[in-house]
């Protein structure tokens, strides 16, 4: 059996998330992800989608502390990091930071103490190579802050603001994790082979680079860019739909209705102070982009997906373009070592099958 892109192949069984695309429904480890936004922090979700149960008080004092005291960077990953060009992309400086975790003293640790230590160093790689391309004073971690928070202030050395930490953490957690993306299958294969977690993690940032996955959400500041102001919203999308252009931020593999992550970023926007032209242009254009989708590609079911909304979040807290897929891998990370822990626990290596549809040449040799 062929299916191009694997379409609708099941590849794992998974006891991490559940997607639910026809119901547009997403649960972590059972809860349904709009209540576990609106009831745990950051580190409780992290816990749970590591160990498959809830953290008690200590078990989250537990993570916390390991997370302050991974805040700091091995020194080979800082002088790496500092090496690079300010033209390499911060996605290319998160996978060449991530690849070196592989001294002796991280490799003797379990699997477990490693995803830790590789998601507080993730944000970490990021403000120290966007500060480096911006020419700025490198910021110490704030042992004081949680993992948004300090996030926040390593990127722009400004206390971040609750609404402002709010915001990014529901972003956070709404895409900490979603069953078999291409970034997840990918580490999932790298470590199928009995490779380490550093070399899934590496694998699967090099996947979620692409603008089909998570590239989109700068993709649709330029679209609204474009757009500019409600009348040209039908001549700007008839013309991307005739020259055979996807619309960023709309569609999805697996669901089929409303991507729930979407919705739940769509009423924070809304909900916060400081609503703006852009984001008033931003939902008028979402329904007329739906009605124009699915006049052109009917029976499709073409609504946003999380990255629509996302840009408006990033927007909201003055996140630079460039930081938007970056701080998606913040996220996301945790849902790969998760998925990298599974396979190890139950392993079979991935080796689909190809069939060669080349020409026959009795000339070869
Ligand atoms: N704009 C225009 N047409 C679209 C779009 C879109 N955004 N998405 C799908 N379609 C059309 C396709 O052209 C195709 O039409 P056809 O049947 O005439 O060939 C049909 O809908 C089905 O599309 P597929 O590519 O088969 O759907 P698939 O499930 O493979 O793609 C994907 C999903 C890659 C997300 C796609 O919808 C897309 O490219 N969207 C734009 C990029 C984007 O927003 N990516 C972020 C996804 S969320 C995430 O990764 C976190």
């Amino acid at each position: 059996m062929f299916q191009k892109g694997l379409k609708d192949v099941v590849a794992v069984h998974t006891k991490i998330a559940d997607v639910i695309g026809e119901k547009g429904e997403l649960q972590y480890r059972g809860v349904q992800v709009g209540q576990l936004v609106t009831q745990y922090s950051f580190e409780q979700i992290l816990y749970l989608l590591l160990n498959g149960q809830r953290p008690n008080q200590e078990q989250l004092q537990e993570v916390q502390s390991a997370l302050l005291q991974n805040r700091t960077l091995p020194q080979h990953v800082q002088a790496i990091i500092d090496a690079l060009p300010s033209e390499v992309s911060l996605m290319d400086a998160m996978r060449t930071g991530i690849s070196a975790f592989c001294d002796r003293d991280f490799v003797r640790k379990t699997s477990n103490e490693q995803a830790i230590q590789l998601i507080a160093a993730l944000p970490v790689i990021v403000a120290r190579h966007y500060r480096n391309q911006q020419g700025l004073e490198l910021i110490e971690p704030d042992a004081n802050l949680n993992h948004t928070a300090n996030y926040l202030w390593m990127l722009t050395g400004v206390s971040p603001t609750e609404v402002h930490v709010e915001a990014l953490e529901t972003y956070l957690k709404l895409t900490m994790e979603h069953g078999l993306n291409a970034s997840t299958f990918a580490g999932r294969v790298t470590i199928s082979t009995e490779s380490d977690l550093t070399a899934a993690i590496t694998s699967a940032i090099g996947t979620m680079k692409g603008p089909l996955h998570g590239g989109a959400p700068a993709g649709v500041i330029d679209l609204l860019n474009e757009i500019g102001s409600p009348e040209n919203i039908q001549p700007v999308i008839e013309e991307k739909m005739r020259r055979g252009e996807r619309i960023m931020g709309f569609g999805h593999r697996v669901y089929k209705t409303e991507d729930p992550r979407s919705v739940i970023l769509r009423d924070k926007c809304l909900s916060m102070s400081g609503r703006d032209a852009w984001l008033d242009l931003a939902t008028t254009a979402e329904k007329e982009i739906i009605r124009l989708l699915d006049k052109h590609k009917p029976g499709r079911k073409l609504y946003t997906n999380v990255e629509y909304y996302a840009a408006a979040i990033m927007r909201s807290i003055d996140m630079p373009t460039e930081l938007f897929t970056p701080t998606f891998s913040v996220a996301r990370i945790v849902g790969w070592a998760a998925h990298a822990i599974e396979q190890q626990q139950d392993n079979t290596i991935f080796r689909p099958q190809s069939v060669y549809v080349g020409a026959f040449s009795e000339k070869s040799c």
